[in-house]
């Protein structure tokens, strides 16, 4: 089978860094057509430096990184330095990229990217708020019906919030965008907290990321060492969720997440459960099924698919 071709849509963050690593040090299977930023973490300008940074770091430089949307469609920025640090990378020391952004606006390039490649052969991998691509469907909805399928961290059911009682973050932050992309009619896989918070570097899994001695690997453990505060505080979970790398993960070996396809909504109106994912995950209502929600991860495969994958870099 020929590569995936998709774009990263990204506002890294320390989990997102791992989710590009390994997207890159798997070029048989995803072809990465470019990388996106988007504000969401940390503000666009950090967001857009630390995809550069991670490009370089696995030896990708000539890796095609836009700048997208600094704010969400309708609301204030929230960011979280809480989680992830004053740049959103906190934890290795890595150089100031020397890689430029390209020209284009992300939306742009989305737009541009769905419009010239054969219809139904780019994937979207959304890792952040959904507000870039949300703007590329409403300023070109014709290349809604082109995008062959989404695959997005986002959500939760049964975890329900991280962010608030009832939303997870990148829902949250820009809960109008998520709206347009969840009734877009779009195939979407969905990688909710409920698989993400099962996702989680345990002290021996930090080691082996440290053990394959590569930049990328030592860096990953570094990362890994420092946003997995939060959760140890607040969650007094073992280790840091690798939320975004999901993501990239099921693209390579989807048989290593099972989930169920239903309708997922999402709440833009109240606020108390602003951003929540509705989803009918025991099929109680008659709306239509919409999205592949995750439920489920083989934990051990996953990581032993990242150890080897990121020791390639
Ligand atoms: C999501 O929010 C961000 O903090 C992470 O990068 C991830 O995409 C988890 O809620
Ligand atoms: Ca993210």
């Amino acid at each position: 089978m020929p590569a995936r071709k998709i774009i990263i849509d990204t506002d890294p963050g320390q989990d997102d860094a791992v989710a590009m690593l390994l997207a890159m040090a798997s070029p048989d299977e995803i072809d990465i057509l470019g990388i996106t930023a988007v504000a969401g973490n940390v503000p666009l300008s950090l967001t857009a430096r630390n995809a550069r940074m991670i490009c370089e770091l696995a030896g990708r430089p000539h890796t095609a990184v836009y700048a997208g949307c600094d704010r969400p469609l309708g609301r204030e920025l929230v960011t979280a330095e809480y989680v992830h640090g004053k740049t959103g990378l906190d934890g290795p020391d890595l150089p100031e990229p020397k890689m430029q952004l390209r020209q284009q606006h992300a939306v742009d390039y989305i737009i541009d990217t769905l419009r010239h490649e054969p219809a139904g052969t780019v994937t979207l991998c959304p890792l952040g708020p959904l507000t870039n691509i949300a703007t590329a469907f409403q300023k070109a909805p014709e290349i809604v019906e082109r995008v062959q399928e989404i695959v997005l961290m986002g959500g939760a059911y049964f975890e329900v919030g991280n962010v608030t009682p009832t939303a997870e973050f990148n829902i949250y932050v820009d809960p109008e965008a998520a709206d347009i992309v969840f009734k877009s009619g779009v195939d979407i896989v969905v990688m909710p907290l409920d698989v993400t918070h099962k996702a989680l570097v345990t002290q021996p899994r930090n080691d082996a990321f440290r053990a394959l001695g590569n930049a990328a690997g030592i860096a990953v453990a570094q990362m890994t060492d420092f946003f997995e505060r939060f959760d140890k505080d607040k969650y007094d979970s073992p280790g840091a969720p690798l939320h975004d790398p999901c993501v990239t993960a099921y693209l390579i070996k989807p048989e290593l997440f099972t989930g169920r396809h239903v309708n997922v909504e999402i709440e833009t109106t109240s606020e108390l459960t602003m951003g929540m994912t509705v989803a009918d995950w025991w099929g109680v209502t008659d709306r239509t099924p919409n999205a592949m929600f995750m439920g489920d991860i083989d934990a051990d495969g996953f990581f032993e698919l990242l150890t080897k994958r990121i020791g390639r870099l």
